[in-house]
């Protein structure tokens, strides 16, 4: 553990501070008078800058870009040593390698709160076809995963990064509603003055796409199932936004008309 003295004056590293809810971590740290630190050089798989990055922090946001989870073990390793809080965000999504990292976490012993979440609002791999004027093409257009405002995520982060409590807690966080990821394009169009549609692909088009990414071919099928299921059961809301913020979830069409110049 780091020898420097860390208190409630202490800042809070925030990792993936450029990220759609990190960005917005940062920027409500600072409207709190909560010092904010950042992680130099994209350094998380690097343990000697991120041990270096963490002395003196209370706590640490953390997020898991990658396709894999190649690198956690080091890295959680470090987090387990150095502080002593930690927030994660993580999936709800089965397949993915956030999995993983929870369970380090857990294994690491150090205090945590586990921020799940099954997509953010923030739809902006739509956006290049959107603004080009043409479908939005991809798969399980009829499935509901009940995405979540990224400033919803990261007003609960803050919370947990600054308040006592939350150690130990799996909050899942969603919308106040489900809409499909067709009627989400519909959505979009309607506040960017767009015409705008969803465009089906098949499934093996779709395992085509996502194992470009670096995903193993398992992975990549637990995530297709996960949103084929989705399409007869979609994610009903949970109230955590609400309970831990004290103000509702926003709405997807709320984050629709606050970003409609991006898909212009
Ligand atoms: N996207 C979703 O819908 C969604 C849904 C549920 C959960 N989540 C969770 O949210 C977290 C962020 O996921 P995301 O992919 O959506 O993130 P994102 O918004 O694309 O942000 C990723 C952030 O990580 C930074 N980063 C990338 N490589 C890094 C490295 N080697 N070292 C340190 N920082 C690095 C990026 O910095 P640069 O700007 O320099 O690239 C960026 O700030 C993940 O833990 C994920 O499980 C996301």
């Amino acid at each position: 553990m780091t020898d420097e003295r860390v208190d409630g004056t202490s800042p809070v590293l925030v990792i993936g501070v450029s990220g759609a809810v990190g960005r917005h971590v940062g920027l409500q740290l600072a409207a709190s008078g909560v010092r904010a630190r950042t992680l130099p050089d994209r350094g998380l798989l690097a343990p000697a800058t991120l041990e270096a990055a963490v002395q003196g922090a209370r706590a640490v946001l953390l997020g898991w870009p990658f396709p894999t989870a190649d690198g956690a073990t080091d890295a959680v390793g470090v987090l387990a040593r150095e502080v002593g809080r930690v927030v994660f965000l993580s999936s709800a999504v089965p397949g993915r390698p956030e999995g993983a990292v929870e369970a380090l976490l857990a294994g690491s012993g150090v205090p945590h709160t586990v921020l799940r979440a099954h997509g953010f609002a923030a739809a902006l791999q739509w956006a290049p076809e959107i603004r080009a004027g043409g479908a939005v093409r991809g798969y399980g257009g009829a499935a509901g995963l009940n995405p979540v405002d990224e400033r919803d995520v990261a007003a609960v982060a803050v919370r947990a990064l600054v308040e006592d409590g939350h150690d130990g807690a799996r909050y899942l966080l969603t919308g106040p509603e489900c809409p499909t990821q067709a009627e989400q394009v519909e959505i979009i169009g309607a506040a960017a003055g767009r015409a705008a549609e969803w465009r089906e692909i098949t499934r093996e088009a779709a395992r085509r796409r996502m194992s470009a990414g670096g995903r193993s071919p398992a992975a990549v099928d637990e995530v297709l199932d996960f949103i084929q299921a989705r399409i007869t059961a979609p994610e009903p809301a949970t109230t955590t936004v609400l309970d831990l913020t004290g103000h509702p979830a926003r709405g997807f069409r709320a984050w629709a008309d606050d970003h409609a110049a991006l898909f212009r």
